[in-house]
């Protein structure tokens, strides 16, 4: 089927996360992707920065996934998820559980980054429940962390402006200080000085009493809020009080996962192991909505040994928990990813993608560079004196320039797929830097 370049009318889809006012007025539509590139409806090759949403990092229109897609949908559309299984669910699993670190080696499907949030949380809570801690229910986030837009990733997630709306979220929740401090300052890589930021989650303990608080959600390396790589020491000394107190360590690793920091996962560039990590996006390249949360042998086990044996032991799961279609693309899309190295190809790629970030320092507008393995953070002086103008401004005028760039608020981030190759890597950032000299 060809995309329809010219829609009859732009009225009745609401967009997420958009100003469709804006969005409406001078809209960007995307009709092809293929490889490196998408083409715009005015026929322009736009080169991708960000890897879709930090997803397709095998790049675009992989006939390999296409082609087990399409004969899952013809074989087995659809089984139910529920007290039924596939053959193939067990083996993404099993496959999974190979490159997880440490004893992750149970995984719940879900179909977003979001929904393996809530997930997580729910399974920390009755965890603990059915080891005779109910009294564990507290979480503690950080502020300017993403963790969905569920109301469970919602409230352990701090960045305001995705918060204000919607006021309440889950009770019993506190924020320990993010670790952007002034003094890391246009410095690439994991900062040297912060570590002791972890002691806010020693606070919260003081506060709250440990017997309360089922668990510390954290992404390694914060993402979309524009990619903040963890101090030296910050993550062990979290798990280290985690350990201390028996409150649960969650790695959200939606953007940290399948490469994007040069290793398998987050917890592996880093060297601390989770109890749980939260997966999605790059999971099945992107083309399928998917995603998973890796649980510890504890966690499993406690739960599972809990019920009696003909019980259910969490009542939680998705129709489409491990759709026999997500499952497929999930396959093919770890083909590729061993076939092709992408983990090592992120890795080598990592120094000239980090220079060529370090090579917009000098550009008036702007404020801060960062970055860690295929992912990069800048933050540009807003516009007008406020907050987030500069950003939509920005998506629009990298569009025209023929640059797929992610922009949360007035952070720029860039995160090109695991395939791109030196010709990609100049293109891109020669178009960023040409649309940052025009602000
Ligand atoms: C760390 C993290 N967690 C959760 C999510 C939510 O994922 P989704 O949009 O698939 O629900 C994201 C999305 O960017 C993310 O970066």
């Amino acid at each position: 089927m060809t995309v329809q370049s010219h829609p009859n009318s732009l009225t009745e889809y609401w967009m997420p996360f958009t100003s469709n006012r804006q969005f409406k007025s001078n809209p960007r539509l995307i009709t092809g992707a293929s490889g490196m590139y998408y083409t715009s409806h005015h026929g322009n090759q736009i080169v991708d920065g960000s890897a879709g949403l930090f997803c397709v990092a095998a790049g675009h229109g992989r006939v390999e996934i296409a082609d087990a897609v399409r004969d899952t949908l013809i074989n087995l559309d659809y089984a139910p998820a529920f007290q039924h299984g596939h053959p193939q669910q067990f083996e993404l699993a099993r496959r999974l559980a190979e490159i997880l670190p440490g004893d992750l080696n149970h995984v719940f499907f879900t179909n977003s980054g979001s929904e393996s949030v809530d997930t997580a949380l729910k399974i920390a809570i009755a965890y603990h429940k059915a080891r005779g801690e109910g009294t564990r229910t507290r979480f503690i986030g950080r502020q300017r962390a993403y963790h969905g837009v569920n109301f469970g990733g919602l409230s352990v997630a701090g960045i305001g402006s995705n918060k204000k709306a919607f006021n309440l979220g889950l009770p019993g929740v506190a924020h320990m200080r993010h670790t952007g401090l002034p003094d890391h300052y246009r410095k690439i890589g994991q900062p040297e000085t912060g570590a002791e930021l972890a002691d806010d989650l020693q606070g919260f303990v003081d506060t709250y009493g440990p017997e309360n608080i089922a668990a510390c959600i954290v992404e390694p390396m914060a993402g979309s809020t524009g990619c903040f790589a963890p101090p030296k020491g910050y993550l062990e000394r979290l798990r280290e009080i985690c350990d201390t107190h028996g409150i649960l360590l969650i790695f959200d690793e939606v953007i940290c996962g399948f490469g994007r920091t040069g290793h398998q996962f987050g917890a592996d560039a880093f060297g601390v192991v989770p109890d749980m990590i939260t997966m999605a996006k790059a999971l099945t390249n992107g083309v399928v909505p998917m995603g998973a949360v890796a649980c510890s042998e504890a966690i499993y086990d406690g739960l599972v040994e809990a019920a009696p044996d003909w019980g259910v032991e969490l009542m939680h799961g998705y129709t489409y928990s491990g759709s026999p279609v997500a499952v497929a693309a999930g396959l093919a899309t770890r083909d590729i990813f061993e076939r092709e190295g992408l983990v090592e190809r992120a890795a080598k790629m990592t120094p000239e993608f980090l220079s060529c970030m370090e090579g917009l320092s000098d550009i008036p507008v702007v404020n801060d560079i960062r970055g860690y393995g295929m992912l990069g953070g800048i933050d540009i002086a807003p516009l007008d004196g406020m907050p987030g103008k500069r950003g939509v401004k920005m998506t629009q005028d990298c569009f025209e320039e023929g640059v797929m760039i992610k922009m949360t608020g007035d952070a720029c981030l860039v995160s090109p797929p695991l395939v791109a190759e030196s010709a990609h890597l100049d293109e891109i950032f020669t178009k960023l830097r040409r649309v940052l000299l025009k602000q």
